[in-house]
């Protein structure tokens, strides 16, 4: 059955190629109105893509027919639809937990009660003074240590809320480069800074190098003592407790909470440090709110599904390699790389669920940067380079900022719908002629862009928006028929990187190294040697 839609979308797309999407609204001027949707305070249009209401009702039925929602229930009920690491995947019951309990996981929600009353107190604790450093100092920077979902998510958030804070300074350490520790600590006081080890495994070699070098940092000046100042969050409480963490200070989540899936936990506390109980549960009550549209809504009027019918057709029918993430907000500057390992992580694939290799393009690379820096920076690319992006414009309607700013907000949003009615409308080759150009001025136009717009920046809207991505991308990787879940691919890269560190120590020559690599590991040694 599947195939059917997927034949008759390429037939489409065929199609679609013999006519520009400007054209799309002179066939039907009510088409705005048709291919956009409004969810309260969020509005989606769609207008600007090259897909007619043919195309729309074929992506629909494929949708409908690739057993979305049946999928959508069995995450929601804690079914092991991670099947690789036979799993569950139950991050949205970090945000359910206290409002909707429709997954009906009663003993699992009663954990996570307890679990969030703890870490609670502990952050009302920090931010309240009450908890105070070995030198009864209050903690007024916390640095996070983390890599991948254990930052980007936390990073992205903080950021994005920075209006919002109210607590102790976030710092964010992750690279096992010695230059992204060094530059925080310089600049810390010991006496008043907490550590916040956040690693699911607890094994990643970059955030156990950076929790070892803090942990010396601290306690070289204020004794053994100076491990009060480190908090670990993570699944294996067992190697947080062996690298010194007091109990007390270890929050434990579950393996069913996936790295780029786990902001809403503990994973989160840095936002909690930073904006307050009251405000992150607000996020968590943006995220449950999408929880509930995504899984009630009929496909035609679903948010998730109709942003991930969008990407399949872009990536998988039209073929377009990339994604282009234009947030017209500078808050939300850590978006496009938090999205990057959000869909690339997940449904960077080439297996289907049934172990069988994929021939058909699934995840495509996703990129971008805010506008409207981004105009300044590659939209010469996007109007008159030879390849199409697909691009992704996401749009406040109000500035956080206080009134004065309203015409630097209107300007905001003039540019980011200009670029939309550019990338679609181009400059014709008959008009450079007219206007005594050449060719060099022509931009092809034809080139399809989403909005999505927001009120405005505040905790729950960014859950709404976060929740709304991680659904598109469960959504998208069930059109894939891939597990969104899990993320073999990272394995072999830190395999070797084991083995090399055996061979540099000279612990292990008989690792089979390409000529190359061997090579190049000597010229950097005889480098590094002549300093
Ligand atoms: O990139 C691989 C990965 O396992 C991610 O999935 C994860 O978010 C990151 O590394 C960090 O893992 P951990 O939280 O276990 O340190």
């Amino acid at each position: 059955m599947q195939k059917i839609y997927w034949d008759l979308l390429k037939k489409n797309h065929e199609e679609s190629k013999r006519r520009r999407i400007e054209t799309l609204f002179e066939s039907d001027e009510s088409r705005f109105r048709k291919f956009s949707l409004k969810i309260e305070d969020l509005y989606f249009d769609y207008s600007k893509t090259n897909i007619d209401p043919i195309t729309l009702s074929n992506l629909i039925k494929f949708a409908e027919n690739s057993e979305i929602m049946k999928n959508v229930d069995a995450m929601f009920n804690g079914d092991k639809i991670n099947v690789t690491e036979n799993r569950s995947v139950l991050h949205t019951a970090l945000r359910n937990f206290q409002t909707r309990n429709f997954n009906n996981l009663d003993l699992i929600n009663k954990k996570l009660q307890v679990r969030f009353k703890s870490i609670s107190n502990f952050c009302n604790h920090i931010r309240s003074g009450k908890k105070k450093s070995c030198s009864g100092d209050y903690f007024t920077d916390v640095v996070n240590i983390g890599i991948g979902g254990s930052e980007l998510g936390p990073k992205l958030v903080t950021s994005a809320l920075s209006e919002y804070h109210d607590g102790p300074k976030i710092h964010f350490v992750s690279n096992i480069d010695s230059s992204d520790i060094n530059k925080i600590v310089k600049k810390l006081d010991p006496r008043k800074t907490l550590f916040v080890v956040s690693s699911k495994s607890f094994t990643t070699i970059e955030t156990i190098y950076n929790a070892k070098t803090a942990i010396e940092w601290v306690c070289s000046k204020l004794g053994s003592d100076g491990m009060k100042h480190f908090v670990a969050v993570c699944a294996s409480k067992e190697k947080a407790l062996d690298l010194g963490v007091f109990e007390e200070n270890i929050f434990e989540f579950e393996e069913w909470v996936g790295g780029r899936f786990s902001v809403w936990g503990p994973i989160g506390l840095p936002v909690m440090l930073a904006i307050g109980l009251n405000q992150f549960s607000e996020f968590l009550e943006g995220a449950s709110q999408i929880d509930y549209h995504f899984k009630n809504e009929e496909a035609s009027k679903n948010l998730p599904i109709t942003l991930a019918l969008i990407g399949f057709w872009h990536s998988t029918i039209c073929n377009y390699p990339s994604r282009a993430i234009l947030p017209y907000e500078t808050k939300l500057q850590y978006l496009p790389t938090y999205l990057q390992q959000l869909d690339m992580e997940s449904n960077g694939k080439s297996v289907n669920l049934k172990g069988e290799s994929i021939s058909y393009p699934t995840a495509p690379v996703i990129w971008g940067q805010i506008g409207t820096n981004s105009q300044h920076a590659f939209f010469q690319f996007l109007h008159q380079s030879n390849q199409i992006i697909p691009c992704e414009f996401l749009l406040g309607a109000n500035c956080i900022d206080d009134g004065y700013y309203e015409k630097h907000h209107l300007q905001l949003i003039i540019n980011c719908l200009a670029q939309s009615e550019a990338l679609m409308l181009g400059i014709k080759k008959e008009e450079t002629f007219e206007r005594q150009r050449n060719l060099h001025h022509y931009c092809h136009g034809n080139r399809p862009s989403t909005i999505l717009v927001y009120k405005q920046l505040t905790p729950k809207i960014l859950g709404k928006l976060l929740a709304l991505f991680e659904h598109r991308t469960f959504v998208e990787g069930l059109l894939w028929n891939v597990n969104s879940f899990d993320q073999w691919g990272v394995e072999l890269g830190k395999k070797l990187a084991t083995k090399l560190t055996e061979h540099f120590n000279k612990k292990n020559q008989k690792q089979n190294f390409s000529n190359s690599t061997l090579n190049l590991l000597y010229e950097i040694r005889k480098l590094k040697n002549n300093g």
